[in-house]
């Protein structure tokens, strides 16, 4: 078939509107699970614990929309193939992830980070930009993002109250995720980020952190 440019401009309209679809269904719809693991029972919570676990959880659903931002940035811009397909199944996983926060969030009587569409509108143009420079870059913020979130989490499972189960075990799950994408990452063949990259990321991470606990 030989594109003509009605064609490419009627394609071009298709991913613009797509994009902006997923980014509208990620920030504004209900997230649904397609795993949905069992949960141990609630625990009793003082007002305190439960102010401090939707802080937390607020942090990791605020990550999770990070995630898809850049997970979509780097499919929208890569071709079509091996990276592109696995970008887009990471996406659905972490689709999860956002579910089970969200749902948690509600359960702690909180809600989402107002600053939502920021840190998914920002991730997108970093997931974009990393893709434009190729599969191996764009696999190696993969890699980073993933294994910087496993640290995240890892201090998070410190900071939780002892006896939130509920929450615990969700991010127990999300961190044996996120170990599992960086190394599929790797495997299709991710490189090391240049040495001012990572460290600008974790900045970046710090801003969305530190705001996400309380807005
Ligand atoms: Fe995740
Ligand atoms: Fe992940």
């Amino acid at each position: 078939m030989t594109y003509n440019a009605p064609m490419l401009a009627s394609d071009l309209l298709d991913s613009v509107l797509k994009t902006a679809d997923d980014a509208l269904r990620t920030l504004f719809a209900p997230a649904h699970a397609v795993r949905n693991p069992p949960l141990p029972a609630e625990s009793p919570l003082t007002e305190a614990e439960k102010r401090h676990a939707a802080g937390l959880m607020r942090i990791n659903h605020a990550g999770e929309i990070a995630a898809q931002g850049l997970y979509r940035g780097q499919a929208a811009m890569s071709r079509p193939g091996s990276t592109r397909e696995f970008l887009q199944r990471a996406a659905s996983e972490e689709a999860d992830h956002l579910a089970w926060c969200e749902t948690r969030l509600h359960e702690l009587d909180s809600r989402p980070s107002r600053l939502n569409p920021i840190w998914y509108l920002g991730s997108f143009v970093i997931g974009a930009t990393a893709a434009v420079l190729g599969d191996e870059l764009s696999l190696g913020f993969v890699t980073e993002t993933e294994r910087q979130v496993e640290g995240h989490l890892a201090s998070h499972l410190d900071r939780l109250p002892a006896n939130d189960q509920r929450s615990r075990a969700i991010v127990e799950l999300m961190k044996s995720d996120e170990a599992a994408h960086a190394q599929a990452a790797r495997t299709h063949g991710a490189t090391e980020l240049p040495g001012p990259i990572p460290t600008l990321m974790r900045v970046a991470a710090g801003v969305m952190t530190g705001t996400a606990y309380w807005l």
